[in-house]
C-alpha cells in the first residue's frame, strides 16, 4: 500500500507540477544544480508557519538535498566557485514561487560563495572517500542503504553518519550552507543509499523535509486526470503486487527466522499502542478517599515535586497518586494538555497514566495530582541499593536493561510526539510484581518547582545521571537520555551508584570508573561478581561495553536507544568505543570546544539526527518550547 502511495504522489506531483525553468544560463557560465528535484519531490518551500531561523534552515536543507543529487549525478559536492551566483538566483527564483520579497543570501547570512565551498577542501566523491577509511564507509552503507522511511533505520543511519563526522571531518568548514556537519548527509544521500537523495524516506530522514502525506495540490486538477493515474497505478500495483508476492515467497523460505523476528516486533510494537487512553479525571474528595485524607502511612516516595502516595480507588485497584507542591492554576490548561500526551503514550515498559485531578480547596489551596499504575515490587534503585533482602540474579537484570531499553526507544521513536525523559535513574525504574520494569515519571519535568534541581550547579560531581553537555548547555537530545540509561546500565551490572564519594571527598563517576577498567581490558571487573546465575563472560562484557558506549561524554560516540535495544536483542556486536579521558571533569573543556568550534549557534540542530526530534513539523508547538525551555516533551 506504501507503494501505491507513494507512486501515485509522485505520479501526480510529477504530471501536475508546471516545472520551473529557472534562468541559469549567463553565458558561458550556467548553474549546474537542478533545482527542480525540490519541486518533483512536492516539498515546495512554503515555510509561513516558520520563524526566520526556521525558514532559513529549511532553505539550507533543501539545498542540501539538492547538492546531494548534483553529487549523485556528477560525483561533485559543491559546483564550481564560478557558477555560485547563478545558482543562488537560479534557488532565489524557486524559492521567489513560495515566498515573496524573501532575499535568501541576506535574510540568512549565506555568503555567495559558500554555494561552492563546503568542508575542508573536499570537492569530489573521491576525495571524500581517500579521507575516510573504508571500514567506516562500509559501516555508513550498511546502515544506510536501506529505506530511511522508519524511524529506526533512519537512526542507525544518523548515527553511523554522526561518527564518521566526529572522527574524520573535524576540519575547518567554509561557511554554514554544506560544511562538514552536512557532507555525512549529502555523501549518504548520494551514493551510500540506493534511493538517492530524491526518496521521501530519505529526504526526510537525511535532510529533515517535510512533505504533504497526499497529493493535495491534485485536488485542484481534473479529476479525468486523477482518474487516468488511478487506473495507472492499480494496475501497477498488481504487477508490483504480484512480483512482489513472488519475491517474498522466495525471501520467507530463505530467512525464516528473520521473519519471525521481524514478525515479533511488529506484535511488540502494536502492543506498545494498545487501546485508546481513558483518562479518569478524579475529584479531589475521591483521592482524599483513596489515601485515607494522605495519611503519612500511605506515603511511597518524596521528589521534588512533592510526595507520593499510595492509593485504593474505589474498584479496589491500587494506585501511585503524585501530589505536585505549589502550583497555581495559572498553568492549568498546560498541565491538562501534558497529561493527555503523556497518557496517550502507552508501552508495557513504560508507567501508565491512569488519571488526574485538579482542585482548588479552601483548606489545601490549589492541587494537582496525577495517578499511575502502583507497582508492587518498588523501583530499581530500591533493590540495588536498598535492604531488600536477595540480590537480583543476572537474567533479571538482564530482564530489566532491556525492558528498560525498549520503553526509552518507544519514548524516542514510538510516541508522538518524541518525549525526552530527561530524569532517568534507578529509582524511576519500577518494577511490577514480574519485575517487568516500567520507567516512570517522563514527561513531568516541567512541573517540578524549579526545574532540575540537580542542574543549579555546574559542578560535574552533581551530574551522576546528567549528560554533560546536557548539564552545561541545556542541549537537550535523545542522546541525553541515552547517558543516563548508560549510568543506570552501570549501576545495574556493577551494583555501584552512579556517585559517590571517595574518601578524599572528591566525587567519582561510575562511568568514570568503569571506562578505567575498560581501557584497560578488564571489562568483566565491571561486573558484581555476587550477583546469582551470572552469564557468560561474552554476554556480560557485551553490556558492559554498551553501558560504557551510551555514558561516552561526547554526544555523537553515543548511540541512539533503538540501536541499543538492537545491540541488546541481537548478535549486533558493539562498535568500538571512542577514546576519551578517564575523567569526565577533565574532558569538560574539550566538550566545550567541540560545541563552540562549530559554526553558529545551530551546532545541533544542524546535525542529521537532531532533527527528526526538534525539528518537525510540530511548528506551532515549536515556539512554545522555545519559550519554555523546561518542558520535557519536544
Ligand atoms: C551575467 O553575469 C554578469 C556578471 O557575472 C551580470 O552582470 C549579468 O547581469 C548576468 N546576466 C544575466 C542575464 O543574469
Ligand atoms: C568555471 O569553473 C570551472 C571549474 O572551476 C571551469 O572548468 C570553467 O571553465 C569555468 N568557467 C568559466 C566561464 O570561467
Ligand atoms: C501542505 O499542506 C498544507 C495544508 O495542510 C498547505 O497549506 C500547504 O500549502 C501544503 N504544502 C505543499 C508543499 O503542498
Ligand atoms: C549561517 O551563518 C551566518 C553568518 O555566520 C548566520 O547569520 C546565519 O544565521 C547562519 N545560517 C544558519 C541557517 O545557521
Ligand atoms: C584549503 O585550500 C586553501 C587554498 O587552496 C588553503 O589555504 C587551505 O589551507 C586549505 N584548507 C585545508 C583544510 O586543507
Ligand atoms: C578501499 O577500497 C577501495 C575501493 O573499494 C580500494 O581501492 C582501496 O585500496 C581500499 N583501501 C584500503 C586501505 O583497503
Ligand atoms: C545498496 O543496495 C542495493 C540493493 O541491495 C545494491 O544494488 C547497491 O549496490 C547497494 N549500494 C551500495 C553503495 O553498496
Amino acid at each position: 500500500m506504501i507503494i501505491f502511495r507513494y507512486l501515485f504522489v509522485f505520479f501526480l506531483a510529477a504530471s501536475l507540477t508546471n516545472s520551473v525553468v529557472v534562468a541559469q544560463q549567463n553565458g558561458t557560465v550556467s548553474c549546474p544544480l537542478d533545482f527542480n528535484v525540490l519541486l518533483r519531490l512536492g516539498s515546495g518551500l512554503e515555510t509561513p508557519k516558520m520563524d526566520l531561523p526556521g525558514q532559513c534552515q529549511y532553505i539550507r536543507q533543501s539545498l542540501r538535498l539538492v547538492l546531494s543529487d548534483y553529487l549523485r549525478r556528477t560525483g561533485n559536492f559543491l559546483p564550481p566557485l564560478n557558477s555560485s551566483e547563478l545558482c543562488w538566483r537560479a534557488y532565489q527564483t524557486l524559492i521567489n514561487r513560495y515566498v515573496s520579497n524573501f532575499d535568501v543570501r541576506s535574510r540568512c547570512g549565506f555568503q555567495t560563495s559558500w554555494i561552492s565551498e563546503g568542508c575542508m577542501n573536499i570537492t569530489t566523491k573521491s576525495q571524500f572517500e581517500n579521507l575516510i577509511p573504508n571500514s567506516t564507509l562500509d559501516d555508513v552503507v550498511s546502515n544506510c542503504n536501506q529505506s530511511l522511511e522508519i524511524s529506526s533505520p533512519c537512526a542507525a543511519c544518523t548515527t553511523s553518519l554522526s561518527r564518521l563526522q566526529a572522527s574524520y571531518l573535524t576540519g575547518s568548514s567554509v561557511g554554514n550552507v554544506s560544511n562538514c556537519l552536512a557532507f555525512p548527509s549529502i555523501y549518504a544521500a548520494a551514493v551510500a543509499n540506493q534511493f538517492g537523495p530524491t526518496d521521501k524516506g530519505t529526504a526526510t530522514c537525511l535532510f529533515s523535509l517535510v512533505f504533504n502525506e497526499s497529493g493535495k495540490k491534485g485536488k485542484k486538477k481534473k479529476g479525468v486526470i486523477v482518474g487516468v493515474l488511478v487506473a495507472c497505478g492499480v494496475v501497477l500495483l498488481l504487477i508490483i503486487s504480484g512480483v512482489w508476492f513472488l519475491w517474498h515467497k522466495r525471501v520467507i523460505s530463505n530467512r525464516e527466522r528473520k521473519k519471525r523476528e521481524a514478525i515479533s516486533n511488529i506484535e511488540k510494537g502494536l502492543e506498545a499502542i494498545s487501546e485508546s487512553t481513558n483518562l479518569v479525571r478524579f475529584t479531589f474528595d475521591e483521592i482524599k478517599k483513596a489515601t485515607r485524607n494522605f495519611s503519612r502511612d500511605n506515603i511511597i516516595g518524596r521528589g521534588g515535586y512533592g510526595n507520593v502516595y499510595k492509593g485504593v480507588l474505589p474498584d479496589g485497584s491500587e494506585v501511585a497518586l503524585k501530589r505536585f507542591k505549589n502550583c497555581s492554576a495559572a498553568g492549568d490548561a498546560n498541565f491538562m494538555h501534558e497529561v493527555e500526551v503523556i497518557a496517550s503514550v502507552r508501552h508495557v515498559n513504560l508507567v501508565a497514566l491512569r488519571g488526574y485531578c485538579i482542585a482548588t480547596t479552601q483548606l489545601e489551596g490549589h492541587q494537582r495530582i496525577i495517578a499511575c499504575d502502583l507497582m508492587t515490587n518498588g523501583s530499581l534503585y530500591d533493590h540495588l541499593f536498598g535492604n531488600m533482602g536477595r540480590k537480583l540474579s543476572w537474567p533479571m537484570r538482564q530482564k530489566i536493561a532491556l525492558g528498560t531499553a525498549r520503553g526509552l526507544a518507544y519514548l524516542h521513536f514510538g510516541a508522538q510526539p518524541a518525549i525526552f525523559h530527561r530524569d532517568i535513574k534507578a529509582s524511576n525504574i519500577l518494577l511490577d510484581e514480574m519485575f517487568e520494569p516500567k520507567v516512570g515519571d517522563f514527561g513531568l519535568a516541567k512541573f517540578t518547582p524549579e526545574g532540575m534541581t540537580h542542574l543549579s550547579t555546574r559542578v560535574a560531581g552533581t551530574m551522576g545521571y546528567v549528560a554533560p553537555e546536557y548539564a552545561l548547555y541545556g542541549q537537550l537530545t535523545d542522546r541525553s537520555d541515552v547517558y543516563s540509561f548508560g549510568v543506570v546500565l552501570l549501576e545495574l551490572l556493577s551494583g555501584r551508584k552512579a556517585l559517590v564519594m571517595n574518601d578524599d571527598g572528591q566525587p567519582s563517576l561510575v562511568s568514570d570508573w568503569a571506562w578505567s577498567l575498560v581501557k584497560n581490558d578488564r571489562a568483566l571487573d565491571v561486573i558484581d561478581n555476587s550477583m546469582p546465575e551470572l552469564g557468560t563472560p561474552e554476554v556480560l562484557e557485551k553490556y558492559v561495553m554498551i553501558a560504557v558506549l551510551c555514558s561516552h561524554p561526547q554526544l555523537y560516540a553515543r548511540p541512539t536507544m533503538d540501536q541499543v535495544v538492537k545491540m541488546l536483542e541481537t548478535e549486533l556486536s558493539v562498535p568500538t568505543i571512542p577514546e576519551r579521558s578517564i575523567s569526565l571533569v577533565a574532558e569538560m573543556e574539550e566538550i566545550e570546544k567541540s560545541m563552540s568550534s562549530t559554526s553558529g549557534s545551530g551546532h545541533l540542530a544542524s546535525f542529521p539526527g537532531y532533527h527528526l526530534f526538534t525539528e518537525q513539523p510540530r511548528h506551532s508547538s515549536h515556539k512554545e518550547e522555545e519559550e519554555n525551555s523546561d518542558s520535557r516533551i519536544v
